[in-house]
């Protein structure tokens, strides 16, 4: 239980106590955000393909940016109204007590999603949006904040869809998938937050060994860490847009990060092992784990994927090869996807397999029989999950549509 202290007591707080919340997240990540917002106490009041709807107060919007793995942006509901046009718009929002929300001498970043049959160009929008905000705050306050593109403060969003609006204050600001831990991406990484997302369809726990050859930048294997540590995903991160919202309740955040912070575990019973058959990979790889805390708890090495070493034969061996989209020599891509299906079957028995691949054709020259394949999207890329139970005698397929 969260223990508040009277120095906890939020002065200058919002006029709005308690209101919808939208949790949004990649396209097709909804199923797993779900499961999150229900484990932290939330309830579900709408889903979408690329969002959950939930309520809470601005107070708890602080909790969901540090402790949710898979949500991309956590946005506070603050008005709904009707807008036929740009001229409505500046009205409904230069209604809107900004003043009790962004300071006089602060910054503000409007975003949108505009689908109005008045509107050609969303930054128009943005433009009226933000006009309304801080002739408001001016008129208010006698001095009106500055305002541009930088997410890294007061973010707001306007999502207008016919003549609905809503509008909301961004209390993560910039998106959550950014962790703090990947400095050096290299080429195609996966978002941080899809990785979680992929990791969390395996069901993994920290009680088996994750195994991940073509480990890239290693945002897999971190990910996995982090799930094995409990460890939250905020932690690492020290600027959030609620932080700039008037009232930020600055001891309530440090309380939630020492909570978390002694909730995680220093040390796993289980082996986590990265391979990369790129040394520049596996040393990108190793300085984002040493950012993320876990350099120490990830066993990295160079090597061709099949030559990975293989501990626990009841572990997981997930590999992420090249689409072929935006990577990969088409040539050398069908031989390594029928070579994962070897390896699988010549190394991997008593293993879950998994592959990650945006590229389906591709995935079927593995030739396993799947059992579950889990969609998911990558940066617009429709891509699967395919998992393999990896007993002796595999059924093969030629060319496994499954
Ligand atoms: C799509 S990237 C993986 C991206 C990774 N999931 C991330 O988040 O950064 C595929 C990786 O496979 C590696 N790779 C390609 N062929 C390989 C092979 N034969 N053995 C081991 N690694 C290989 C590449 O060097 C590249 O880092």
């Amino acid at each position: 239980m969260l223990f508040i202290t009277s120095a906890m007591i939020q002065k200058n707080a919002p006029a709005i106590k308690k209101s919808r919340i939208l949790v949004t997240c990649a396209k097709g990540i909804a199923p797993f955000l779900r499961e999150e917002l229900i484990r932290l106490g939330f309830p579900v009041l709408t889903e979408s393909v690329a969002g959950i709807g939930t309520e809470g107060s601005i107070d708890d919007t602080l909790r969901l940016n540090l402790m949710l793995r898979t949500a991309h942006r956590v946005l506070f509901l603050i008005r709904e109204c009707v807008a036929m046009d740009a001229g409505g718009l500046y009205r409904e929002l230069a209604g809107i007590p900004w003043e009790e929300f962004i300071a006089e001498d602060g910054y503000v970043c409007v975003t949108s999603s505009v689908d109005n049959p008045s509107i050609t160009d969303s930054r128009y929008a943005n433009l009226k949006a933000k006009d309304a905000i801080v002739d408001r705050i001016s008129a208010r306050r006698g001095r009106r904040p500055d305002s541009g593109h930088d997410k890294s403060r007061s973010v707001v969003n306007v999502y207008w869809k016919g003549r609905e609006c809503a509008v909301y204050l961004d209390t993560s600001g910039e998106a959550l998938s950014q962790r703090g831990y990947r400095k050096l991406p290299l080429s195609a990484p996966m978002q941080e937050t899809l990785a979680a997302a992929v990791v969390m369809a395996t069901g993994w726990d920290g009680t088996r060994d994750f195994i991940n050859p073509m480990c890239g930048s290693g945002t897999l294997a971190i990910e996995a860490a982090w799930i094995a540590l409990n460890r939250a995903p905020g932690l690492l991160r020290n600027n959030f847009g609620f932080m700039h919202i008037k009232g930020y309740h600055k001891p309530l955040w440090q309380s939630l990060r020492s909570r978390a912070l002694q909730e995680s575990r220093n040390s796993m019973t289980c082996r986590i092992l990265a391979t990369d058959i790129s040394r520049q990979a596996i040393e990108a790889a190793r300085q984002n784990a040493a950012q993320a805390g876990v350099e120490n708890m990830i066993e990295f090495s160079v090597c061709d994927y099949r030559k990975t070493p293989l501990t626990d034969n009841t572990g997981i061996v997930m590999l992420n090869p090249e689409y072929g989209q935006r990577l990969g020599n088409p040539g050398t891509l069908e031989e390594t996807y029928r070579e994962i299906g070897n390896f699988f079957k010549q190394r991997c028995i008593g293993m879950t397999g998994y592959v990650f691949s945006g590229n389906l054709e591709m995935s079927k020259k593995i030739r396993l029989k799947t059992k579950r394949r889990i969609p998911f999207f990558n940066g617009g890329i429709e891509c699967r999950l395919m998992e393999y139970e990896l007993y002796a005698g595999s059924r093969r397929k030629a060319d496994d549509p499954s």
